[in-house]
């Protein structure tokens, strides 16, 4: 009697007091779906947000596994990435982004072991048709890894590497290129007296952002980035990170991080995936805030990962 009363009561207080559909959810969250689908050898059907669905794809990955020999290491993958926009790939150790990312420029066709099926598309031509020239394809796509890689040359070559590579002798186009590469990659101002110095001489941070400037002087369709930051100072680090915001609009990119403060500091999409599936996917506010799966937000709040 009593409590009906009081629950009248708040009612007529606040009418708009439901909880809201993400909470109400949240009782009705199936206990560790992610865990039977491992158990049962399954694909998992990842929670895929609706707003995805009204952007523009630069990538779809589409039902991709992908085989290292007899261990499977990504079920049935499905998902799009957006153009224009950030996108973080995020997930314990091991469960397969690094994998996932180099199956985006078919990096994996270099290891005998691996077997793919499903299908990528890159602006929608096929990445995995038979006839593709890799070659051409990975022109198309820029990767910056870990650990800065930059060439044993000086710090213009690094930045036209690219350019070179497709027979560009004009001097001016070339160093066109190369200042407005590296003004894009936040480095110019600390390069620009010592462009012809070799690039190993860099900082850590300075390295990643002249391969950084490297990838955007090829003018890549998408951008990526496997963990970028993780072998930086915090400082190099909020460097890279604020590059990351910068070039948001003008390029697509997807991200892999550890970090769970990068991802919801710099990405506009958050997929989260665990032991070779995707799980949930959505606009990163709401992976982090609200997340729809109790497997995301046991990782997203630091309880296991
Ligand atoms: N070259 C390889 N050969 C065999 N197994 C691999 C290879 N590279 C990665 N794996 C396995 O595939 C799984 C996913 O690895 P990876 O994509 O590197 O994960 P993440 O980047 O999320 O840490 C792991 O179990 C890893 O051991
Ligand atoms: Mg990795």
């Amino acid at each position: 009697m009593i409590r009906a009363q009081r629950e009248t009561a708040r009612k007529s207080v606040n009418p708009t007091s439901q909880p809201s559909a993400a909470h109400h959810a949240g009782h009705e969250r199936p206990v560790r779906k992610v865990f039977d689908a491992v158990r049962d050898k399954q694909p998992f059907e990842a929670e895929i947000h609706p707003s995805l669905l009204t952007e523009e794809m630069v990538l779809e990955v589409d039902a991709f596994s992908l085989y290292y020999g007899p261990s499977q290491a990504l079920w049935e993958i499905s998902m799009g990435i957006p153009k224009g926009k950030v996108t973080a790939l995020i997930g314990p150790s091991g469960c397969g982004k690094s994998t996932l990312l180099r199956s985006v420029n078919r990096m994996n066709d270099l290891i005998d072991s691996v077997r793919i099926v499903g299908t990528m598309r890159l602006n929608g031509d096929s990445i995995y048709a038979a006839g593709v020239d890799v070659i051409e394809l990975r022109k198309r796509i820029g990767m910056v890894f870990q650990k800065p890689n930059p060439f044993p040359m000086s710090i213009f070559e690094n930045v036209v590497y690219s350019l070179r590579i497709d027979g560009e002798r004009k001097k001016s186009v070339l160093e066109e290129v190369c200042e407005a590469s590296l003004r894009s990659a936040g480095l110019w101002e600390e390069a620009k007296d010592r462009l012809h110095e070799s690039a190993l001489r860099l900082s850590g941070g300075q390295q990643q952002r002249l391969c950084i400037a490297r990838a955007i002087a090829a003018e890549p369709e998408v951008l990526l980035l496997d963990e970028p930051c993780s072998a930086l100072d915090p400082i190099a680090t909020g460097r890279i990170e604020d590059l990351i915001e910068e070039l948001k609009g003008s390029y697509s990119i997807l991200m892999v991080t550890h970090n769970m403060q990068q991802a919801s500091r710099t990405s506009d999409y958050t997929a989260f995936m665990y032991l070779g599936r995707l799980v949930e996917y959505g606009p990163t506010e709401d992976v982090f805030v609200q997340p729809r799966l109790a497997e995301t937000e046991d990782y997203v709040t630091g309880r296991f990962g």
